[in-house]
């Protein structure tokens, strides 16, 4: 989600604006896209914060299904540890691209909001990593934070990072949207790649709204195809205790636990870490 923050891919989108799901999944389903997941092999600190404090108890030795895997930048940290590892994404072209480095994973095509391949209770941890579930409109949200929550085992953990709505991002006019080259191929493709950028959010702008504690918000990291979701801490912890779902820790992106309480306008995602049913409050 970001999709991917600082994404130097140009991905052009010359379709009708269409709906929200759509055209999130369309962007997803780019080659183009799943080849510049293909280079990441990075761990956000956030993401190490999470294995240093829970990883013994989460992930060694467990039944983990990893949600919108990308090009399988997860599977590299996740499936060593776990006992049993599937990998999912709704993009074939992703899971071919992670398929490619990771020959030996259990990877599928597969929507987070129909996970019936799955039984109720059969994985002990779920992650949906580097804000995947923002790209699904809020209804989708919901729908697939209902599936994770049916197929976790009671006291199982969902590990999952989204945007943060306290934080201010730039418009498509900003000028940081535009990288700079003394090569002329290279800047035009950058110029493109701006203007790109104001015709999708003027032509998709409609489907941004701000709602209670969250917000459809365009911004960079698709090219402004699409809004996706940013929400603050404390509506994110009320949206999972409906579903059943128990903040334990919640992390920043320099890797720092933080709390609900403590308000945030420079992290541009929070790291969730929950269970089904709860066990202690720490958020
Ligand atoms: C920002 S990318 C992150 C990829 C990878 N997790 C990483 O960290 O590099 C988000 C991924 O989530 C996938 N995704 C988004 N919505 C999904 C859904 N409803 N079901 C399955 N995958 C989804 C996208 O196809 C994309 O690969």
């Amino acid at each position: 989600m970001a999709v991917c923050k600082g994404a130097r891919i140009l991905h052009i989108n010359f379709a009708m604006p269409s709906d929200l799901d759509t055209l999130n999944q369309r962007f997803y389903l780019s080659r183009s896209v799943a080849d510049w997941y293909a280079t990441k092999a990075f761990i956000f600190p956030e993401e190490q914060a999470f294995l240093a404090l829970h990883g013994v108890e989460a992930v060694d030795g467990k039944n983990v299904l990893d949600i919108g895997i990308g090009a399988g930048r997860t599977t590299r940290f996740l499936q060593p540890r776990a006992a049993r590892y599937i990998g999912v994404d709704y993009s074939p072209n992703m899971i071919a691209a992670a398929a490619s480095h990771h020959p030996e994973a259990t990877l599928h095509v597969r929507d987070a909001r129909d996970l019936s391949a799955y039984k109720d209770g059969e994985f002990d941890t779920v992650m949906f990593s580097f804000n995947g579930i923002d790209c699904l409109s809020y209804e989708g949200r919901l729908a697939a934070m209902k599936e994770i929550q049916r197929v976790l085992k009671p006291g199982g953990w969902f590990i999952f990072s989204s945007h943060n709505r306290d934080q201010k991002t730039p418009g498509p006019f900003a000028v940081c949207n535009l990288s700079f080259s003394k090569h002329p191929l290279r800047m035009l493709a950058h110029l493109l790649r701006y203007l790109k950028g104001i015709v999708n959010r003027w032509k998709t702008k409609s489907l941004a709204y701000a709602g209670q504690g969250h917000e459809m918000r365009h911004d960079s990291s698709n090219i402004f195809a699409a809004p996706i979701c940013y929400i603050t801490k404390a509506a994110q912890r009320d949206q999972l205790a409906v579903l059943g779902l128990e903040m334990i820790s919640i992390f920043d992106r320099a890797g720092k636990a933080t709390s609900v309480a403590e308000f945030d306008q420079t992290s541009s995602w929070i790291l969730y870490v929950c269970r089904k049913g709860g066990v202690t409050e720490r958020a």
